[in-house]
């Protein structure tokens, strides 16, 4: 594996290449990083399964440069997602949509539809750029973790995280601290309302204003049962545990407004719930790197982006890991 840290044209370029040539690229998005491989080669896509340990007819997002590209991979898209895509697109959502044939079983896991994204990030839309002068036609890429893992947000986590099991023709291409911090929005645009299956910085009101229809949310925060979405997941080593009172020794993370009890280690105090949610994963990471074995959250208010902390917090915190 090998760190690409300065993201110059010529580098970018390289990296396209990479892809092209049917190696893995991890590129920085705007929510998390995430682990690229050309979605048209079965090969390639099969490695990202082994390097990250996943499950095999677990679906991945096709990344793409532009809502251009959308109907190459989408079909029967309903208006409302044409609205949202419009709106929201490059940015932190991912459409599910009835696929083409471009979009074969190996990339939606046998499903008859296809996830979608236009990142919002100047490396990634270079990336995609380029791959597709190249002839590409899209990067699949799951968050750049270990199954079950908290997903990256810098490159050093990518490294952490996948550094043992990717090869040395495998770049990593380092664009910092991605800005927003957890994952995209997941609607699912397969039926005439648009459903949640995963929250984001998309939140349902934003959708439905948009789209004047009610949304559903298909998570419940308890005990998510979408196609695709397993409980147990975003988990540190340390045991994540939430609104209990943190003793001397264990980890805490909670908006500023909250004091730090006696002898707890404060992993980070953000002022907004925007910076909870930019700094949540990175504060997990510290305390498994400080070897902790119990993180308490208190999580934020449920509005805007508190709801998805909640959903990760949640899942982080199951007991049911898998
Ligand atoms: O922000 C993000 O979405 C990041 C960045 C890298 O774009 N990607 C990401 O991918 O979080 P991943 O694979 O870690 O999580 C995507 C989730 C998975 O739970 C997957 O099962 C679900 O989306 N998914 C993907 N395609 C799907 C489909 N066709 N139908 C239902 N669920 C799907
Ligand atoms: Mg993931």
């Amino acid at each position: 594996m090998e760190f690409i840290s300065k993201c110059t044209a010529d580098t970018i370029s390289n990296a396209a290449q990479a892809l092209i040539d049917g190696h893995l690229v991890a590129f920085p998005t705007e929510t998390v990083y995430g682990l690229g491989a050309d979605a048209t080669n079965e090969k390639a896509v099969s490695r990202i399964y082994s390097v990250k340990g996943r499950p095999v007819g677990h679906p991945l997002i096709v990344h793409i440069s532009s809502i251009n590209k959308l109907d190459q991979w989408a079909t029967e898209i309903p208006d409302y997602a044409i609205k949202l895509a419009r709106e929201f697109w490059p940015g932190p959502m991912t459409l599910i949509l009835p696929r083409t044939d471009l979009a074969k079983s190996f990339i939606t896991g046998g499903q008859n539809n296809v996830g979608l994204r236009v990142p919002d990030q100047p490396i990634a839309l270079a990336l995609l750029k380029r791959f597709e002068g190249l002839g590409g036609k899209g990067i699949a890429a799951p968050s750049a973790n270990r199954f079950g893992a908290v997903s990256p947000t810098t490159a050093q986590a990518v490294g952490q995280e996948l550094g043992d099991y990717l090869d040395s023709n495998d770049l990593v291409l380092d664009g910092g601290q991605c800005s927003i911090g957890i994952e995209s929005t997941i609607i699912d645009c397969t039926s005439d309302i648009p459903k949640i299956l995963r929250p984001g910085t998309i939140t349902k009101k934003m959708i439905e204003s948009l789209t004047m229809i009610e949304t559903k949310y298909i998570v419940k925060i308890e005990g998510i049962k979408a196609p695709g979405i397993l409980e147990s997941h975003y988990s540190p080593r340390a045991k994540l545990v939430l609104d209990t009172f943190p003793l001397a020794g264990e980890g805490f993370i909670a908006l500023r407004e909250h004091e730090t009890p006696k002898g707890a280690i404060r992993l980070a105090c953000p002022a907004t719930s925007y910076e909870f949610a930019n700094i949540l994963y990175k504060s997990l990471r510290k305390g498994d790197e400080l070897g902790l074995g119990k993180i308490v959250v208190y999580p934020p208010e449920l509005d805007g982006i508190g709801y998805a902390i909640l959903d990760r917090l949640t899942k982080g915190s199951s007991e049911n890991k898998n």
